[in-house]
């Protein structure tokens, strides 16, 4: 691996172990982290960054936010796990929390994004054949190109990304592509009476952050109801204040019939994951028929309410709202000659790097890192900047001021 020179020693040394006993699954930026507080994490020699990937969208409420660690710390003294075999005093509450906060009748709970959305896949199968009456093992849904739902292998299977399915079939059938933002081929889909569902992610975040055309959703939604197939939202990445609502639907007052959320909802503590449904559908999966030995454990359920409640009462949609628009207009202003594109909703934002030498938003990245801003390329070219949602008005300033300095370095 090829490491810049401006790593520490002792930074050298935690890059290396990883990489020789761990899998090389991820190519991270040469960066060691020890510690995090709000939109700050420290590397191993004291140097401190801004975190403008937020875990990936997991951190929105700031790292080590004072109030989750409290949650966190006083329900793992008292008890943790208890499994599904048997009630305890804390998945009651969550569940009537969390159905009462999204207005859903059920949740299910499980842990990682990709088990939401695999969860989802179940439930939308199920109801195709006990609701709509789809026949037997022929239920379809419909996804998008360039989707990121996970990585477990039906999740991959309906990917078009090589570098995420190829030689790891075969695959799982009863998944159609259609290109994303198009509601003619969404249209035609639909046609098929076996569809079943249509899962989508209100703005592509893996893909370099692609927002749909107003009205999509909107529009999406109807042609699902008017079909008769589940519209399913996975709003992994986009929900819980990041794009500047409480979930991305919201902007066009889309209430999915499954709605998917995980990431956030631990504030970065640990996999949380949730799957929100009406009676209609949830009720069509009986007990033995899905779950999870973590899934609705008393710790995650702690945790989830206070991380939901913090967003509430912190107000950090409206300020993801207000700094995200701060922040393109900023980045918009530098009108740097390398940025193609600056787009992105609330604090969910990314920059479309142009510049012939291919690997320039890595080198890019590298220099950021250099200059106390830590962000990693998506798909070659693409940058998200996705800072906690608790950013202040003269950090983005500050941020971008780094930004312009590293762009003329490149
Ligand atoms: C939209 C979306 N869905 C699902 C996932 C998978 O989540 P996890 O990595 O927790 O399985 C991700 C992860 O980035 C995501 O962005």
């Amino acid at each position: 691996m090829n490491i810049a020179s401006s790593i520490s020693n002792k930074s050298n040394y935690y890059i290396h172990i990883e990489e020789e006993f761990g899998a090389h699954n991820y190519h991270p930026i040469p960066v060691v982290l020890n510690r995090g507080e709000g939109v700050f994490v420290w590397d191993v020699d004291g140097k401190r960054y801004y975190d403008f990937l937020s875990g990936y969208s997991a951190v929105n409420q700031g790292h080590c936010h004072p109030k989750i660690v409290d949650t966190f710390v006083e329900q793992a003294r008292k008890l943790t796990l208890t499994s599904r075999a048997f009630y305890n005093d804390v998945l009651g509450e969550y569940a009537k929390f969390i159905t009462g906060y999204f207005g859903y009748n059920k949740v299910l709970p499980m842990n990682t994004g990709v088990e939401a959305v695999e969860t989802a896949i179940k439930l939308c199968r199920r109801w195709a054949y006990d609701v709509k009456k789809v026949r037997a093992n022929k239920a379809k849904i419909i996804v998008c190109s360039d989707n990121f739902h996970g990585r477990t292998s039906t999740v991959i299977s309906f990917s078009n990304d090589p570098v995420s399915y190829e030689r790891f079939g075969p695959f799982m059938p009863g998944f159609e592509i259609i290109p994303y933002n198009n509601l003619n081929a969404l249209s035609e889909a639909l046609g098929d009476p076996d569809v079943a569902g249509f899962l989508v992610e209100p703005i592509q975040g893996e893909a370099g952050v692609v927002v749909p055309d107003e009205g999509y959703l909107r529009k999406a939604k109807q042609y699902c109801e008017d079909a008769r197939v589940l519209f399913i939202a996975d709003e992994i990445q986009t929900g819980l204040a990041r794009t500047g609502k409480m979930l991305a639907c919201d902007h066009e007052g889309v209430r999915p019939d499954i709605l998917l959320l995980g990431k956030a909802l631990s504030g970065g503590m640990m996999p949380v994951s949730a799957v929100l449904a009406n009676d209609e559908v949830m009720l069509t999966i009986s007990p033995g028929e899905h779950g999870s030995t973590y899934g609705g454990n008393p710790l995650a359920c702690k945790v989830a309410i206070t991380s939901l409640t913090v967003i509430q009462e912190e107000k950090m949609a409206e300020n993801a709202a207000e700094m995200g628009a701060l922040m393109r207009a900023e980045l918009e202003r530098l009108g740097s000659p390398y940025i193609g594109v600056v787009r992105g909703k609330g604090l969910l934002n990314a920059i479309v790097i142009r510049h012939p030498q291919p690997d320039a938003a890595w080198q890019l990245c590298l220099t950021l890192k250099d200059n106390g801003l830590l962000a990693k390329p998506t798909h070659g070219d693409k940058i998200r900047f996705a800072p906690p949602l608790t950013i202040k008005k003269d950090q983005v300033l500050e941020c971008v001021g780094i930004i312009s300095k590293s762009l003329s370095s490149i």
